[in-house]
């Protein structure tokens, strides 16, 4: 494993990266393999057995049936099933997991297979009016946090819209969830959306009430 990740350090500062196919990268809590381990260990102690309460409020008040939306590192897949059930018919959940896609398509037969992709955010290719955010940005090692912008806004239309949740509370080595604040977050965002809007989350579930930040940026 050592000499797998040797040709990743960094000249000269020590610093190991992260290799740029994450599929191995188990160590460095991050790619498929360390995404599987915790689903098939029933280690997934970011599900919280339903929709959010902030996605849930949001979906709530959208009305546009036909949009196409994703959910990128959708896991468990309660806001797919959510916007399903109230008829966005064309809602996506793409997880890097194959066996978190492999128990959705399993749990939920009736769904048709095209709504749970299994692949790599980074790599996915697709046009959506509108991406959901939730606890993925913060399941990301903070190395790959610079990728994330670019990355949505390729995947929105002209106008489209990220919105959710960020996590709000010191960034540490000791994530997966790995914190940050809104200043961090504008950094990333403005130099690639036309409206950047942050704001404390009034409805978060209570073991993360004041943790949360709401996102509502557009292309
Ligand atoms: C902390 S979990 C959150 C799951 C879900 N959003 C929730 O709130 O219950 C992070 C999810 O992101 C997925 N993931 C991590 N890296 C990914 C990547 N590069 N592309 C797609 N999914 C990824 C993981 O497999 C995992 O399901």
């Amino acid at each position: 494993m050592e000499q797998l990740f040797r040709k990743f350090i960094l000249p000269g500062s020590g610093q190991r990266q992260c290799p740029p196919i994450r599929y191995f990268c188990a160590m460095c809590k991050e790619g498929a393999a360390y995404w599987d381990a915790r689903y098939s260990e029933q280690d997934t102690p970011w599900d919280v057995g339903g929709p959010s309460t902030p996605l849930k409020t949001y979906i709530d008040g959208l009305t546009d049936k036909e949009m196409r939306i994703l959910l990128p590192g959708g896991g468990p897949g309660h806001e797919l099933l959510y916007l399903l059930e109230r008829g966005f018919s064309h809602s996506f959940l793409l997880d890097i997991s194959p066996v978190v896609i492999q128990q959705l398509r399993q749990q939920h037969p009736a769904v048709p297979a095209a709504h749970f992709i299994a692949g790599d955010f980074f790599q996915h290719q697709g046009t959506y009016d509108l991406i959901l955010e939730q606890t993925f940005f913060c399941a990301l090692p903070p190395a790959m946090r610079p990728h994330y912008a670019p990355a949505m806004h390729r995947l929105l239309r002209p106008g489209g819209r990220l919105a959710g949740v960020l996590f709000h509370f010191p960034l540490t080595d000791a994530g997966p969830p790995y914190g940050g604040d809104a200043g961090e977050y504008q950094g990333y965002f403005e130099p690639h959306f036309t409206q950047v809007r942050l704001a404390h989350c009034y409805n978060s579930i209570p073991p993360r009430a004041g943790k949360e930040l709401w996102i509502d940026l557009r292309k």
